[in-house]
């Protein structure tokens, strides 16, 4: 994959650092050009041992060795985190720490430090995420280029201005959970109807899939999609217009609306 760093490090070897470190690989970074901080021994042993990559305790060895470091520890773990790294200079940061603004990384990491912000979502664990990047002044287009080289190894990436952070948790850091549960209702709609839970599923599972990749691979808006399928008279309408009665449209502004405010909510707190 064009564009990526010669050395990638992680402050923080959970889950989204183990999935961004699996998709490097995947996209031909060598194990010896990866490294992993953590102070869990078994959590480096878990890293090391599945992916071949060093670990090592000290946050402060990943920034001397590393391009491009991402910061990928919980929200109450950064400023521990941070006073290990290097002020004002050191590697690229790539934070993916929900909630936390560049002004509060700047403020840990010195006013000069190079930052990216990043929101991934959880199908990255499957290589199949969604990420929004946000960066404020002064970032030269390679370090822009090398942030989303990396986050392209575990889905796709688009680019949003950093105040937007929060409508993207609401819509795609929040969107799996909408979806697992209109999946759930399907599932439970089928074995109504008769089906058995497993066959009910697999439908429900593989319509959803396989409308979204529709959506994405013809690029026609999914208006148009809906009313091709929408015969007149026919079935498709009639479940449309119960789904309509009972308002889910509507449900879904106001399920993106609270999962933004929220995480408005969660980041004035912290
Ligand atoms: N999971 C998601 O879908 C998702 C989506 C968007 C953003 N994020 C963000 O991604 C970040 C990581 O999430 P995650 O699910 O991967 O969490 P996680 O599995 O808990 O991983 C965080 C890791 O950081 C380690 N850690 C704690 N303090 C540290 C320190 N001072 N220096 C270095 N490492 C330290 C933790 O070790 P201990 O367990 O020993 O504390 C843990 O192994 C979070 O900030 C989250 O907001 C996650």
């Amino acid at each position: 994959m064009s564009g990526l760093p010669e050395s990638v490090g992680t402050v923080g070897a959970g889950n989204m650092a183990e999935a961004i470190l699996r998709g490097l690989l995947r996209a031909g970074m060598l194990p010896d050009q990866l490294i992993a901080s953590d102070p869990d021994p078994a959590r480096r042993k878990h890293i090391a041992n599945e992916l071949g990559i060093r670990t090592t305790e000290s946050n402060a060895q990943v920034a001397q060795v590393s391009e491009l470091v991402v910061l990928a520890v919980k929200p109450a773990h950064i400023e521990a985190a941070a006073a290990d790294l290097p002020h004002d200079g050191g590697p690229l940061y790539v934070s993916i720490i929900a909630g936390c603004r560049i002004a509060t990384l700047r403020r840990l990491l010195g006013s000069s430090a190079r930052i990216v912000r990043v929101m991934p979502n959880t199908p990255a664990l499957i290589g199949s995420g969604v990420s929004a990047l946000a960066t404020d002044s002064g970032l030269v287009a390679e370090d822009l280029e090398r942030a989303q080289a990396v986050l392209a190894a575990v889905g796709r990436v688009v680019r949003v201005r950093e105040s937007l952070m929060d409508a993207v948790t609401g819509l795609s850091g929040s969107g799996p959970a909408y979806v697992y549960l209109f999946i759930e209702a399907l599932t439970e709609a089928g074995v109504q109807e008769g089906l058995s839970a497993s066959v009910a599923r697999e439908l429900a599972v593989e319509t959803v899939l396989g409308a979204a990749r529709l959506v994405r691979e013809s690029g026609e808006h999914p208006a148009l999609l809906r009313e091709r399928v929408a015969s007149p008279g026919g079935t498709t309408i009639a479940g449309l217009s119960a789904l309509e009665q009972g308002g889910l449209r509507a449900t879904v502004l106001r399920a993106v609306r609270a999962a933004t405010a929220r995480s408005r909510e969660l980041g004035a707190d912290s």
